[in-house]
């Protein structure tokens, strides 16, 4: 899995750019933070940053073993072999999320009672730390009040608004927040050098766009695309969902039933993907109701639906989008949802 084969393991390995640029700063310094909340979407490396801090901090090859100047983890000693492995005494990673979250919380604050067994400091990884309960959370606090000095904390969430203030204040925050296109195209680029694959900037551009804005989902689009073996930008087009989405705009503007579902078929012939396309025309159906609103003049999304046309269509896309994760046919809920946006605006003037 490309998403794991190149999953970062030094800092200057993540294309996340201003994340970098701050953990540089921070493992440079000379004073560490013993807590840090890691806020960001998922797939944006939270993570995997989590632990190349935890393997910089204990490696036994660099400036924290006064080895030398580098704050990396080397990536090869007995530490850094084992934290990869899950198998370090000092790091513990436990997911707040899982039904053993609260149970394992309690060992945490049980375990920051004891120097670190075989590295300089005990690195405490809690993924989903929003799911904490309010004890733990209490728990946490009088630990974090008073911190041992061998013990680094990472808390790390999708969801910062349910981290408590009392704990926020008190941890370091590094805002890792959507991945950005350019960094993306930067990771799959270092990818298919890896791999001897051969793609335009414009392909990983696409790619990038279609990703969530996720590194983890990107590498996945491009593994994908490889393992199916499409080359030409076309037909990348069509796997990703994007495929003459102009075009078919246009076509529902005229209203042409049968030229919709040949559309529609040639699609999921070549292996298009519906839930692309319902986001993309959901997306642009949006910005023209702007354009009708007066709120935008984007002269790209002037239509010739009416208002109400474009807010039935809107509705009957959100339903077939829902029945997506449904429906035994990829096709068929759009299909359904333009059978019947076709019946009920047919006769009437638009
Ligand atoms: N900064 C980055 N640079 C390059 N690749 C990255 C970066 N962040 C993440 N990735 C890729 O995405 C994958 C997932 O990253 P990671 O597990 O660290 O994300 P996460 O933020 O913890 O996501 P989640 O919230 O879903 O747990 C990695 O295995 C790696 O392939
Ligand atoms: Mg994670
Ligand atoms: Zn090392």
């Amino acid at each position: 899995m490309f998403y794991l084969k190149y999953r970062p393991k030094t800092v200057s390995e993540l294309d996340n750019s201003e994340v970098k640029e701050k953990l540089k700063n921070i493992l440079s310094s000379k004073d560490l933070p013993h807590a840090f909340l890691f806020v960001g979407a998922k797939g944006t490396g939270k993570t995997s940053t989590a632990r190349i801090l935890a393997k910089a901090v204990n490696c036994l090859n660099n400036k924290f073993s006064q080895k030398n100047d580098s704050f990396e983890p080397c990536n090869q000693c007995q530490n850094c072999l084992s934290i990869d492995k899950s198998s370090f005494p000092d790091v513990f990673e436990i997911d707040a999320a899982s039904n053993r979250g609260i149970e394992e919380a309690r060992n945490i604050i049980y375990q920051t009672n004891f120097l670190p067994m075989a590295g300089r400091f005990r690195v405490f990884i809690i993924d989903e730390a929003h799911m904490i309960t309010n004890e733990g959370f209490n728990a946490l606090l009088k630990t974090l009040e008073e911190p041992p000095k061998t013990a680094i904390f990472i808390l790390a969430t999708t969801n910062p608004e349910k981290i408590p203030q009392t704990i926020a204040s008190r941890c370091f925050l590094l805002n890792f927040g959507k991945a950005k296109v350019k960094d993306i195209i930067s990771m799959l680029k270092r990818i298919t050098k890896k791999e001897n694959l051969e793609f335009d900037e414009e392909i990983l551009k696409l790619i990038a766009k279609h990703s969530d804005l996720s590194f983890r989902d990107a590498a996945k689009l491009l593994e994908e695309v490889t393992r199916q073996n499409l080359k030409s930008k076309e037909e990348i087009e069509a796997f990703l969902g994007v495929l003459g989405r102009e075009n078919f705009l246009e076509i529902l503007e005229k209203k042409d039933e049968k030229l919709t579902f040949s559309f529609l078929e040639q699609f999921a012939q070549k292996g298009g993907s519906f839930k692309n396309l319902i986001e993309e025309l959901l997306e642009k159906l949006r910005l023209s109701l702007l354009v009708k609103k007066g709120v935008s003049n984007d002269l790209d999304y002037q239509t010739k639906l009416s208002e109400k046309e474009i807010s039935l269509l809107i509705k009957l896309l959100l339903e077939a989008y829902s029945s997506l994760k449904i429906t035994p046919i990829e096709s068929l809920p759009l299909e359904i949802a333009l059978a019947e946006f076709y019946e009920r605006t047919k006769n009437k003037n638009s």
